[in-house]
């Protein structure tokens, strides 16, 4: 049974006249362990899939099974148990608290958790020692999205979910990042859906689900992944 396995999955967004059916039925799955890149282009449905497997909304129709539990079945209770015990969410644009320090926005993450990952670990292998005490304003958008990495990660997540995790940042910065990916799925085992648009960032992922119009139209197993720090765009 593999990780992760979505079927038939709905969701509209809006109401009246404006309700736009955004997923018509996506139908995926992602093994446990893997790198699963989500392709597709602008307003394709990529963040609002992300959105509904991270539990922050709620499906129409269809089935989300993780390691064996419908989360489309679940009650808000059990949802946010889920949500705090199992998943980290990084967003685009990494919703720091902005009064916190680095530290304490890590820490933010760890009081969520019942098993957290060492702290100092966490802050260690992201690079973050340095500007710890620092708030995210006199951050660059690098560290930021570091700090926002090492708050999700330092739940020890069983399933790490990023939307577009370099959108906002440069080149330099967006293959540290994608590199600092694989070396938490390496190390931790983390599963990691990664939404993005760009074709060059799937090569480093085992699975890419490509989504058109809401709706999955290919989907591809790359026999050989290229390591982040070797691919160009
Ligand atoms: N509240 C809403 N009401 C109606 N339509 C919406 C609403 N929010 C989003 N949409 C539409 O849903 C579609 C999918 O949006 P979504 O944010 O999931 O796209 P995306 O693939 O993440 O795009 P991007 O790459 O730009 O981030 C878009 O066409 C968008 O206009
Ligand atoms: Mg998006």
């Amino acid at each position: 049974m593999p990780f992760l396995e979505i079927k038939e999955l709905k969701k509209s967004l809006g109401s009246g006249e404006g309700k736009v059916e955004v997923l018509k039925g996506i139908d995926m799955f992602v093994e446990r362990g893997e790198i699963c890149a989500v392709l597709g282009a602008s307003g394709s449905g990529k963040s609002t899939l992300l959105n509904v497997i991270g539990g922050l909304d709620r499906a129409d129709g269809g089935s989300i099974i993780i390691d064996g539990a419908d989360i489309a079945k679940m009650n808000d209770t059990k949802l946010s148990a889920y949500r705090r015990e199992f998943l980290g969410f990084v967003f685009q644009f990494y919703n720091l608290v902005p009064n916190l320090t680095v530290e304490e926005n890590i820490q933010l993450g760890e009081y969520l958790a019942s098993k957290p990952l060492d702290m100092e670990e966490i802050i260690d292998v992201l690079g973050l020692n340095e500007v710890r005490n620092r708030f995210p304003s006199e951050l660059s958008g690098g560290q930021q999205q570091r700090c926002s990495i090492g708050r999700a990660l330092v739940k020890n997540p069983k399933l790490l979910l990023c939307d577009e995790p370099t959108g906002a940042l440069d080149y330099k910065t967006s293959k540290d990042i994608l590199s600092l990916a694989e070396k938490i799925n390496r190390e931790y085992k983390t599963t990691i859906v990664m939404v993005t648009h760009n074709r060059e960032i799937s090569r480093m992922c085992g699975k890419t689900v490509n989504i058109k119009d809401g709706a999955v139209y290919k989907t591809e197993i790359n026999e050989n992944i290229v390591p982040a720090a070797e691919l160009e765009w």
